[in-house]
Formats: C-alpha cells, sequence, structure tokens
C-alpha cells in the first residue's frame, strides 16, 4: 500500500469499526418506551357475569329495531348513515361504529349470508326458549359475554370489550328473542 494513504485507510477501518458497533445496539438509536403497560390496558378482562339490566325495553319496537340493525350490520366504513332505526347514532364521519357482526357467524330470520360458526338463532324464541336455561338473561349475557357458559367459545365479546354498552346489548337481546321477526323487517 502507498505509504501516504496508510493513516487514511486505518482511519476509515476504525470508522466502520465503531459504526458497526453502534448500529448492532438499535437501543440507542430510537427510544423505547415501556409497552407493558399499554398490552395490559388492551387486554379483555376475564369471562363476567351480568345481570340484565330491569330497564331493557324486550318488547319495544324500536328497541327491536336498533337490535335487528347492529345483528345485520358489520362493521365497516362504509355503514350508511342515513336510515338508521330511531334512537340509534349514526357514526361520524371517518368513524366505524361497531355493529354486532352477528350475521357473520349466525343464521336468523331474514339474513343475507349468515354464517355457520355459530349455531342458528332462527325461531330462537320458539325453538331454544322452551328450557329453564334460555331466557332472556341467558341470552343477554351470551351476547354481553359468552365466556360464561363456554370456556373456549368463538363467539366475539361485547360488553367486557366495551364494543357496545349496556342498552345496546338490550336492543339486541330484545331482537333475537323476538317471535315474529318478519313482521319488524317488512316494516
Ligand atoms: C365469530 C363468530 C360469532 C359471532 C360474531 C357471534 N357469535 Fe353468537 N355464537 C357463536 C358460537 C360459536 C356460539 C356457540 C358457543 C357459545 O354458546 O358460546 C354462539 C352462541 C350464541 C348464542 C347462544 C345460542 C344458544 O342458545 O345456545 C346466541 C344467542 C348468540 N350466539 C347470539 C349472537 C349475537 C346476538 C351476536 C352479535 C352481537 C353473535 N352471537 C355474534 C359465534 C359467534
Amino acid at each position: 500500500m502507498n505509504k501516504s494513504i496508510r493513516p487514511f485507510a486505518f482511519l476509515s477501518f476504525a470508522l466502520l469499526a465503531v459504526t458497526a458497533v453502534y448500529a448492532s445496539d438499535m437501543t440507542k438509536s430510537y427510544e423505547m418506551p415501556d409497552a407493558s403497560q399499554i398490552v395490559k390496558d388492551d387486554l379483555i378482562p376475564g369471562a363476567t357475569k351480568y345481570t340484565m339490566p330491569k330497564d331493557c325495553k324486550l318488547d319495544d319496537l324500536e328497541s327491536i329495531a336498533r337490535g335487528e340493525y347492529m345483528f345485520h350490520n358489520l362493521n365497516s366504513k362504509n355503514d350508511k348513515k342515513e336510515n338508521l332505526p330511531k334512537g340509534m347514532k349514526a357514526p361520524k364521519e371517518g368513524e366505524v361504529k361497531a355493529y354486532g357482526n352477528c350475521v357473520a357467524c349466525h343464521n336468523i330470520e331474514g339474513a343475507v349470508g349468515g354464517g355457520t360458526v355459530g349455531p342458528p338463532l332462527v325461531g330462537y324464541k320458539a325453538n331454544f326458549m322452551d328450557t329453564k336455561v334460555r331466557d332472556a338473561q341467558f341470552v343477554y349475557q351470551k351476547i354481553a359475554d359468552p365466556r360464561v357458559d363456554a370456556n373456549t367459545t368463538a363467539m366475539t365479546i361485547n360488553l367486557t370489550s366495551q364494543m357496545f354498552d349496556e342498552s345496546e346489548i338490550c336492543d339486541i337481546t330484545a331482537y333475537v328473542i323476538q317471535a315474529k321477526k318478519e313482521k319488524i323487517r317488512k316494516k
């Protein structure tokens, strides 16, 4: 090597070595906040028991209509903001309003492309609610937090996750246990 460039060669080698050491320790190049609290806050609490509120209006047609809307609509930015049932808040511009996605997993009266992951809920009142176990409280609990009686259920958690509030769970319960659904859907 030419004597005159030897110091430069050495210098560049030293610089490369220093860069390599720093580059391999990534924590020095950006901030790493402790994310464990964020992860904790995002976790849904364990299976929770609920009592159906006394002011659930299970025979109220407006409540049933809201429940129907939530049952049959998927969460999407494209949800129409007009013709929402009375008492249902329209999502703000760009906001995704939580609907139930129920129809993605369950068939029910008038469902378009009802899913089969969950049991069909067609004729729920007549077909399922003749037993002592399945009353309105059971349906409310199932929608609010299905894990209580089915540990490994594939069903979504709606109240414990705060996806819906109590009055929305009332609405969906009122719809599922409503015997004359065709009449409501035609309206
Ligand atoms: C990802 C799929 C999925 C979604 C979404 C879903 N479910 Fe379910 N659902 C299930 C499965 C699986 C079961 C059976 C296991 C269980 O009971 O948890 C079930 C059970 C039920 C039952 C109990 C049926 C019975 O009498 O045994 C009801 C009622 C019900 N779902 C209503 C709903 C409603 C209302 C919604 C929307 C808010 C909904 N589900 C959303 C999968 C789903």
